[in-house]
């Protein structure tokens, strides 16, 4: 007979049913998946991330839940998160992985890079890339794609590294560009008051 937090699936902290553990998945798996395994696997985590996304208004705990999803369901990536302008720089949100760089300045890097040509980045050695910033010395390459308000200007990015050299190609760019399209079209569509 409790009062609360008694609900089939309730959860006190929560506010709503728990969400359905991902599995972690551990080392480069890649090696033994085709393109269209891997075209799929982009599309199953948009449709998760779509029923997910419509629990909250808030762009915080969506960002949260993307960088979750997507960290736990992409093998082989170190680091996966979100950086907005906020007074010129690029700050830190969202993330999973080691820690980052909290502020990148001066248009340098490859976050910089893909708001400064409003197009995605897929980098296969960051090495070369001129003036790469290097939060994580084990980086060795990346995809970052930008993201844009309503009008069309970018204000911010997602923003994936692994390890590996040369570890994502043009599926996954397209895929983590699926991602921000939804996160574009939740955040940028006026919501009707009924
Ligand atoms: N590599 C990025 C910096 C951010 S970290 O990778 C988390 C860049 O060069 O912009």
């Amino acid at each position: 007979n409790l009062k609360s937090g008694s609900g089939r699936g309730a959860h006190p902290a929560c506010h709503s049913e728990p969400v359905k553990q991902i599995e972690t998945t551990a080392g480069y798996l890649e090696h033994s998946m085709t393109e269209e395994g891997k075209r799929k696997r982009y599309q199953r985590i948009v449709e998760q991330l779509e029923a997910l996304l419509v629990k909250s208004n808030d762009r915080t705990a969506h960002c949260a839940t993307v960088a979750a999803v997507l960290h736990h369901k992409v093998p082989g990536v170190s680091w996966t998160g979100f950086y907005f302008i906020k007074g010129g720089d690029l700050v830190v949100d969202a993330y999973q992985g080691p820690v980052a760089c909290q502020v990148l300045e001066n248009h340098k890097g490859v976050c910089w890079a893909a708001i400064d040509n409003d197009a995605t980045q897929i980098v296969a050695d960051v090495h070369a890339f001129p003036d790469h910033i290097a939060c994580d010395d084990r980086s060795r390459s990346e995809v970052v794609v930008p993201i844009h308000d309503s009008a069309g200007t970018p204000f911010g990015v997602l923003d994936i590294d692994s390890h590996r050299e040369n570890h994502f190609d043009e599926v996954d760019g397209a895929g983590y560009e699926a991602v921000v399209r939804l996160l574009e079209t939740t955040w940028n569509t006026p919501r009707s008051e009924t």
